[in-house]
């Protein structure tokens, strides 16, 4: 799918999203992953904000979407729980950063609908400094038989209306993109996943 029609598709949900910031369903979860977030941050497809209210005090965050509707209600959001950060309406996958620019990385279910989510987990390997933690919280492809036959069903179905994949092997992509897996944990029969990462070691 292009990236305009993806686009077209989240600006849709925007609203939902924004109503959802504070599900307590996925609450427990955020909770958890963002209270590792320190110094200058950097999260990916931000969304409308949901991570917004766990982050710890004194924390400067770049936060990006290309969803413009998305943008605005993060931007808004920003503001209610009085985070410093700076929304930025753009193409993740097309960006560059400086090298060891972030001291932490934060993506929650979005390398369900990355092009390549390879190659973006890469990129934040260079982005994140070496001693920064990357912190994800990504859905993907169960373990159970039925499960999995059922969400390789629905997938093309899911994509077109939702835009996330729901098939992609999230522990193997970490593994793949060379991070350094230090803490893991699985939920929901396998489909989602919390995972502290640093960066993978590079040589200098
Ligand atoms: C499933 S939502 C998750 C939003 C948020 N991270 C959360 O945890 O609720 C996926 C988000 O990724 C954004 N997105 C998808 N691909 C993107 C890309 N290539 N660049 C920037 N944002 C992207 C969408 O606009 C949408 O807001």
């Amino acid at each position: 799918m292009n990236a305009e029609r993806l686009i077209r598709i989240f600006d849709r949900q925007a609203t939902d999203y924004d109503r959802k910031r504070e599900d307590p369903k996925q609450r427990r979860w955020r909770q958890k992953l963002i209270g590792s977030a320190k110094g200058e941050v950097l999260e990916l497809a931000v969304g409308a904000g949901a991570n917004f209210p766990f982050y710890p005090q004194g924390v400067k965050i770049t936060a990006v979407d290309f969803s413009g509707a998305m943008v605005e209600k993060a931007r808004r959001a920003a503001g209610q729980y009085r985070l410093e950060a700076d929304c930025i309406c753009a193409d993740i996958e097309d960006m560059s950063f400086a090298a060891h620019s972030f001291d932490t990385i934060v993506s929650t279910l979005s390398l369900c609908s990355y092009k390549n989510p390879l190659n973006l987990l890469e990129k934040l390997n260079r982005w994140c400094k070496p001693d920064g933690t990357i912190l994800l919280l990504e859905h993907g492809i169960g373990s159970n038989i039925l499960v999995t036959t059922l969400q390789r069903a629905l997938n093309p179905l899911l994509y077109r209306i939702y835009g996330c994949h729901q098939t992609r092997d999230i522990l193997g992509l970490v593994r793949e993109s060379g991070m350094q897996i230090r803490r893991a944990e699985s939920y929901s029969l396998n489909m989602v996943h919390l995972i502290w990462a640093g960066p993978e070691e590079q040589q200098l």
